[in-house]
């Protein structure tokens, strides 16, 4: 899909990974439209690129529906939908205080599966309809983690919740396929984002130092030059890639 005057729909567009993208496309002249929960992030990355800035909570249906109609009048048909949005607490089946917070659980599996989720469904129901463009209608990327498959202790909720993202991805290319929609995922290891800088430098070294090559945190950067990859590379559809410098958690 060539990118230039197309539009973009980015979740967790405020912050980290989701600004990244966004400033990225935008700067191959994709128009982009923008949702955080996040108020005063969003509108700070969408007058930097004159873009299209919604506040609304992935979770909420009808607060989608209507960033979906906000974005789609003034930017026209949305053939990129990337999903950033997502939180990453740590929490122990077991810890310290007792069991583990049965509503943070929930939380983890709301923000990060059923929000993607319910950005997907209600934007693919509009996507279906365009026409086509060069062979296809759109593409969807998902952010996944590395944890889906090395989650690390403290990261049951997490980890189940990009289980989920990684696993939809198939069945959903699958589905999507008559009608020229693709579906891919990104499963990042460590990308130096706000998300990330809540740790230790010692737990930030530890894990640099399971990296093989190169030994560093990713750059917001490498992921958005691979969602622009992703978008303009036709041939890749249904996988989910890794993007992590070869670490692998333990
Ligand atoms: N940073 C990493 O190392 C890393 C690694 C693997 C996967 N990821 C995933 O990448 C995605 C982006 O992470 P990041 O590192 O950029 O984090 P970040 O905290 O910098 O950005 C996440 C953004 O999502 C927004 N958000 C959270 N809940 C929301 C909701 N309910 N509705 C709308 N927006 C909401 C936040 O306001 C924030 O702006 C997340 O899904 C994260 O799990 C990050």
């Amino acid at each position: 899909m060539r990118l230039s005057g197309i539009t973009a729909l980015i979740t967790g567009a405020g912050s980290g990974l989701g600004e990244a993208v966004a400033r990225h496309l935008s700067s191959k002249g994709v128009q982009c439209g923008l949702i955080d929960l996040n108020d005063e992030g969003v509108n700070r990355v969408a007058t930097d690129l004159e873009a299209i800035a919604v506040t609304a909570d992935v979770t909420d249906p009808d607060a989608i529906r209507s960033a979906i109609n906000v974005i789609e009048d003034a930017l026209g048909p949305i053939r990129i939908i990337v999903n950033c949005a997502g939180i990453a607490p740590g929490a122990k089946l077991v810890g310290r205080e007792g069991a583990h917070d049965l509503d943070l659980f929930r939380k983890t599996i709301e923000i990060n599966l059923v929000g993607a989720f319910n950005v997907m469904r209600l934007a693919a129901e509009r996507m279906v309809g365009y026409d086509e463009v060069d062979g296809e209608r759109g593409v969807i990327i998902n952010t996944a983690s590395i944890a889906a498959w090395e989650g690390q202790i403290g990261q049951a909720a997490y980890a189940a919740s990009k289980g989920g993202v990684a696993s939809l991805t198939l069945p959903l290319s699958r589905e999507l396929a008559r009608s020229a929609i693709r579906v891919m995922a990104i499963a990042p290891g460590i990308m130096e984002t706000p998300m990330i800088a809540a740790m230790s430098d010692k737990v930030k070294e530890a894990l640099v130092e399971k990296s093989l090559h190169p030994k560093r945190l990713g750059q917001p950067e490498e992921f958005a030059s691979l969602v622009a990859h992703i978008c303009e590379n036709a041939f890749l559809n249904g996988s989910t890639i890794r993007l992590d410098g070869s670490v692998r958690l333990s």
